[in-house]
């Protein structure tokens, strides 16, 4: 049977224009790659949403009722910013539960290290897979539930499909249940920019990387170096767009079928959406949340919307 990666790798290269779906940035390397990203001056997203966390996590902590919760986290990543998330909320009274759901094996694999080496007495249960399968799990949960979805990652599904993926979660949760959503806002554009075009190339190697994967794990024989990194930033919208542009005329092999590229043709892959807090407060009311509080930096660069 045809792998779920190969299947949507050729149904993206076969459409005009191309487009990869960019949750198969994560494997092992992807992983590595992104932590790099995570460390860079550039990338300025992680540092101002620990800033929120730990500045206001109390405060977060305050507006939920429950004393005992299930802290479920979509994406879940390495763990670095929900570590202190979380010793926050338990310093706040709050018994918690973790359950962080990532299609990486590999980085949950890390998440759990390092939660557990700084917060050892907290239970947590990681679940390998696609949030958009594993989330099922969510209904069976009895506890209420604080479900976070954070990095920006809402910020990759952009306009219906925010919207869509935001009704998704909606319907596992019960009036009880929060949604913790951390979300990059509108700011300068050269700021945005470079955060997706750093100098020394970390960016473009975690873009280029999804057509190394295809060659590791679907025998591809995409030739790297004729392909290039490209950002593009939309202020007005706020949509921040990644490319990979073909440097030349040329054909790939990817399970005997030939994807043929004309020179500067682009192969999108990546959407990093920014907002006001207007329109973040439009797309939680467009999926049907009523409540909606914010938590800003002090540069208001970044949001966490507490939303129910
Ligand atoms: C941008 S990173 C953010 C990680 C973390 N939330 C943070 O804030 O640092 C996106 C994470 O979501 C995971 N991911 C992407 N698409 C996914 C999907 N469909 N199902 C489950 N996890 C997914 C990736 O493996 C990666 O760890």
């Amino acid at each position: 049977m045809q792998s779920p990666f190969l299947t949507d790798m050729l149904e993206g290269l076969n459409k005009t224009p191309k487009v990869l779906n960019s949750m198969y940035f994560y494997d092992k390397i992807g992983d590595t790659i992104f932590q790099e990203i995570m460390n860079m001056d550039a990338y300025y997203l992680p540092k101002v949403e620990l800033e929120i966390i730990q500045n206001q996590t109390a405060e977060i902590a305050n507006r939920l009722s429950s004393e005992e919760l299930d802290i479920i986290e979509l994406g879940a990543g390495d763990g670095v910013k929900t570590v202190a998330f979380l010793k926050n909320m338990i310093a706040a009274g709050k018994k918690v539960n973790y359950v962080p759901l990532d299609i990486s094996p590999d980085v949950l694999e890390i998440n759990k290290t390092n939660i557990l080496s700084q917060i050892p007495e907290l239970s947590i249960e990681p679940i390998a897979g696609d949030y958009f399968k594993t989330m099922a799990i969510l209904k069976d949960r009895k506890k209420p539930k604080l479900i976070l979805f954070l990095g920006s990652n809402i910020g990759n599904f952009k306009g219906q499909r925010g919207t869509d993926f935001l009704k998704l979660v909606k319907s596992h949760m019960t009036s009880e249940d929060h949604l913790l959503l951390g979300a990059d806002l509108k700011k300068d554009p050269k700021t945005v920019l470079r955060a997706y075009n750093d100098p020394e190339g970390i960016t473009a190697r975690f873009n280029l990387n999804l057509l190394s994967r295809m060659n590791r794990e679907l025998k591809a024989n995409f030739d790297i170096k004729k392909f290039e990194h490209y950002p593009y930033y939309d202020p007005i919208s706020g949509s921040c767009y990644s490319y990979l542009v073909s440097l030349e005329n040329q054909s790939v092999e990817i399970a005997d079928q030939t994807i043929l590229f004309s020179k500067n043709e682009c192969i999108h892959t990546e959407v990093s959406q920014k907002y006001s807090l207007n329109d973040l407060q439009e797309l939680c009311e467009s999926a049907g949340f009523e409540k909606f509080q914010t938590f800003l930096d002090q540069k208001q660069w970044f949001c966490l919307a507490l939303t129910q």
